[in-house]
């Protein structure tokens, strides 16, 4: 089968497809042929050799798959053989097979394509963690999703708007529209100064109850500063490594030296919470994973999860996919599909 690995760390060229054996399930386990990957900002930043615990190179990277199971290990029904199901892996999501085991694999809902299922787990449970268990976003409150037109991004619109709170968001001006389109009520350009002050206008002075933040350290410092008393700050990315390009982890090491220093004292006096959040350290924590990835795929079946597909490439081109992504091509989601290119 064809798998694409980062054969170490640099630009997109770094990904490489290579051919190795099909993987065979085991005790427990089922292999699904995957038809659609989900590409995320996370994959970018391994890669680039600056996210904190990956792997090291050669490494398969990728979250999420949506397919078919075609093989069962020892101890599973096989009545699974056939099943159309998405799942959030630990890794190895960039490729043609991939084994887990089976109390992961979960159903993908009928009349969602392959590729909008790939675009689910990671995505809608991380905006689900910010913005409800960790969040408390509440219908009467505000929130801020910084990088509003990513894959997190439109999934948070969703979340938030499912929630009934009001929605604010950044994004590259060229996303507005869209993102209107989509219900967020006021859409701020990042890259233009001042914006800050307008989100404060569009509050009436008072800020926001809760930004979600995957910038880094330097605007999670100054989205502390948006927040209303009681307002809670979520961080959970440094997508403003990405534009270090292969400077990449001095820059991770000088970010993390000017990272903010919450004080106790300026926190209890101002009424204001701060987390954080990342899904991958959670995978361990199964019961909950399935418990959330539940509640996204009910909302699937009411209508108020709608993942979208921006681009699908095919697997091998990975390091395009990268590429767009890191030129600021997508809104939403980017997708890598075996098979597309005839080999
Ligand atoms: N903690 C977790 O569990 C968790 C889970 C998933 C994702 N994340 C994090 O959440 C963030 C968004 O992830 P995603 O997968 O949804 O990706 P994504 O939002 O699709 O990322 C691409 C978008 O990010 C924006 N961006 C901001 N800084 C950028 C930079 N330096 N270079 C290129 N683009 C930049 C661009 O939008 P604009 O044109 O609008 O700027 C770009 O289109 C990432 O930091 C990721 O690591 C964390």
């Amino acid at each position: 089968m064809i798998q694409v690995a980062i054969t170490g760390h640099g630009g997109p060229s770094r990904l490489q497809a290579r051919t190795v054996p099909i993987p065979e399930p085991v005790l427990g386990q089922v292999r699904v042929a995957v038809r659609a990957a989900g590409v995320n900002f996370a994959d970018i930043l391994v890669r680039q050799g600056v996210y904190p615990g990956a792997p090291k190179p050669p490494c398969v990277v990728g979250h999420e798959i949506a397919g078919v199971v075609d093989g069962v290990g020892e101890g599973v029904d096989p009545v699974w053989i056939g099943r159309e199901v998405l799942a959030l892996t630990d890794y190895g999501g960039y490729a043609e097979y991939h084994v887990l085991d089976a109390h992961r694999a979960l159903p993908k809902p009928e009349g969602l394509s392959f590729e909008a299922a790939a675009a689910l787990p990671l995505n809608y449970v991380t905006a689900w963690v910010l913005l409800v268990v960790m969040g408390s976003l509440r219908d009467d409150q505000i929130v801020l999703v910084q990088n509003a037109g990513g894959g997190v991004g439109l999934a948070a619109v969703d979340v938030a708007r499912h929630i009934g709170a009001r929605t604010l968001g950044t994004a590259s001006s060229r996303k507005h529209a869209f993102l209107l389109d989509r219900g967020l009520e006021r859409a701020f350009d990042y890259g233009e100064p001042g914006w800050r002050e307008r989100v404060m206008e569009v509050t009436g002075g008072r800020g926001v109850d809760l930004v979600i933040d995957p910038l880094g350290p330097k605007s999670w410092k100054a989205s502390l500063g948006l927040l209303a008393p009681t307002g809670r700050l979520g961080m959970f990315g440094i997508s403003d490594l990405a534009a270090a390009g292969l400077r990449a982890r001095l820059h991770l090491a000088a970010a993390m030296v000017r990272a903010p220093r919450y004080s106790a004292t300026r926190l209890v006096t101002g009424n204001r919470g701060v987390f954080g959040c990342n899904i991958h350290q959670m995978y361990a924590q199964r019961g909950k994973l399935n418990a959330w990835l539940g509640q996204i795929l009910r909302g699937v079946a009411d209508g108020w999860v709608r993942p979208h597909v921006d681009r699908c490439f095919d697997l091998a081109n990975a390091g395009q996919a990268h590429e767009y992504i890191e030129a600021r091509r997508n809104i939403g989601k980017v997708i890598l599909r075996p098979g597309m290119n005839p080999r």
